[in-house]
């Protein structure tokens, strides 16, 4: 005898939690089960322990997704006005850090206990360290699972990306979906630092631990933030936010002094005995790495031995200058996955399958990847409350 629930859903992280709370409280009977002992770890360990939980500015071009379009209809039934206002509900303080991102001012356990309370008020049963082993669907979905057989009308799956596997990541809900004949699309570690060749993690070494304010570029994305050089690579949120669009053998383009016209600041310091380097850093980059970097480019000298063309040359260089990376850090270091369950084959008004009635899927397991600062939490809201009015 399996038990019965109208609703199952597997992965009780932000989406999971989300769909729970938005089912029950519609009076549907609803179960959520996670294999991890712990709760929502990575709203846990987000936003250094604080939670980005979403973004002043979210909107769909924030998004990255096979179908740009995808995203519209489920952030405006649930829009971060809409978490915000609920996140006041509970009196949780909260701040704005910077470009919109609203942090916790005390905990990102706040979160956790605020969605975990409204899936109590939809008398949600949750039961975690479950294993489901076996997924079937006659006309309904049966889970065998650690807990036994359990039945329902409704599944929705909610179990995430690859990112961080040391704390519960697994690729269920992709071979899930393929087990239901969805297509899943190229996935990559996204939001993440990345590799440099080996000459060039020697050649930049010395800058490891610096950053400064650049517009990091990659292919027609580009971020003004700032860029931090590591013993093995670039970070930092410029870098994390064009990762999401680099592709492997491609080259990254930093403007190294965005909005400063270094022409006319050369110009005027012309025949100056200043030293180039302290120029630079008087134009905003750390002294280190002006050092650094100039010496890397032949110019460790005063402004008045700059000519006329190798100053034309700085100005490019500085303004274009390029980086291959590697590779990427991977999922070990990696925010989310880009890539997940082709958005082809989901209702965006719902996120139900088209070909497989009853059977949804929200959040970061779905091909739609946010920028960095809150956006893929708002992903995970507004696709969790969604599914949760549908199923
Ligand atoms: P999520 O990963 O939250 O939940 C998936 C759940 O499914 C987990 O509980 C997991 O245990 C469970 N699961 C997996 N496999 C299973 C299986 N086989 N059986 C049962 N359960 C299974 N975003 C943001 O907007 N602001 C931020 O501040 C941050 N900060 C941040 C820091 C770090 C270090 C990381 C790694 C990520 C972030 N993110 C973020 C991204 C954000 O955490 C992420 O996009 C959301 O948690 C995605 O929500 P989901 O519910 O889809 O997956």
């Amino acid at each position: 005898m399996s038990r019965y629930f109208d609703v199952i859903i597997i992965g009780a992280g932000a989406a999971g939690l989300m769909a729970a709370a938005s089912a029950g409280q519609r009076g549907r009977r609803v179960l959520l089960i996670d294999h991890a002992v712990k709760l929502a770890e990575k709203i846990r360990i987000s936003g250094g322990g604080r939670c980005n939980f979403t973004n002043l500015n979210v909107r769909p071009e924030c998004y990255l997704s096979a179908n740009p379009h995808y995203v519209r209809s489920a952030l405006a039934q649930y829009s971060q006005h809409d978490f915000i206002a609920l996140v006041e509900r509970y009196g949780i303080a909260y701040h704005e850090k910077t470009l919109g991102q609203l942090f916790c001012d005390e905990s990102s356990q706040q979160i956790i206990d605020m969605l975990d309370a409204e899936c109590r008020t939809g008398n949600v049963e949750r039961v975690m360290g479950v294993i489901v082993d076996e997924v079937g669907r006659s006309d309904r979905f049966i889970l065998k699972t650690s807990l036994g057989e359990l039945a329902s009308e409704s599944l929705v799956v909610a179990t995430g990306g690859l990112s961080i596997p040391q704390i519960g990541a697994t690729p269920f809900g992709y071979r899930l979906a393929e087990q239901f004949g969805q297509t899943v699309t190229e996935l990559a570690p996204a939001l993440v630092p990345l590799t440099f060749h080996v000459e060039d993690a020697e050649r930049f070494a010395p800058l490891a631990g610096i950053a400064l304010d650049v517009e990091a570029r990659a292919g027609k994305a580009k971020f003004r933030e700032n860029a931090l050089f590591t013993h093995k690579g670039v970070s930092g949120p410029a870098i994390l936010q064009v990762s999401s669009y680099w592709q492997a053998g491609e080259a990254l383009t930093l403007d190294l002094l965005p909005g400063v016209n270094l022409d006319a600041e050369l110009a005027e310091r012309e025949g100056s005995e200043q030293k180039l380097a302290n120029t630079m850093a008087e134009l905003g980059w750390p002294k280190r790495f002006a050092e650094v970097w100039l010496a890397g480019q032949g110019l460790d000298i005063r402004v008045r031995e700059l000519s006329a063309k190798r100053s034309r040359q700085l100005v490019e260089a500085v303004a274009r200058w390029s980086l291959l990376p590697n590779g990427t850090q991977g999922y070990k270091k990696a925010e989310v996955t880009r890539g997940g369950i082709d958005t082809k084959q989901l209702d965006s008004k719902t996120m139900m399958s088209k070909s497989v009635p009853g059977l949804f899927f929200v959040g970061e397991v779905v091909d739609v990847t946010g920028w960095l600062g809150g956006y893929n939490f708002q992903w995970a809201w507004s696709s969790g409350y969604v599914a949760g009015q549908h199923c």
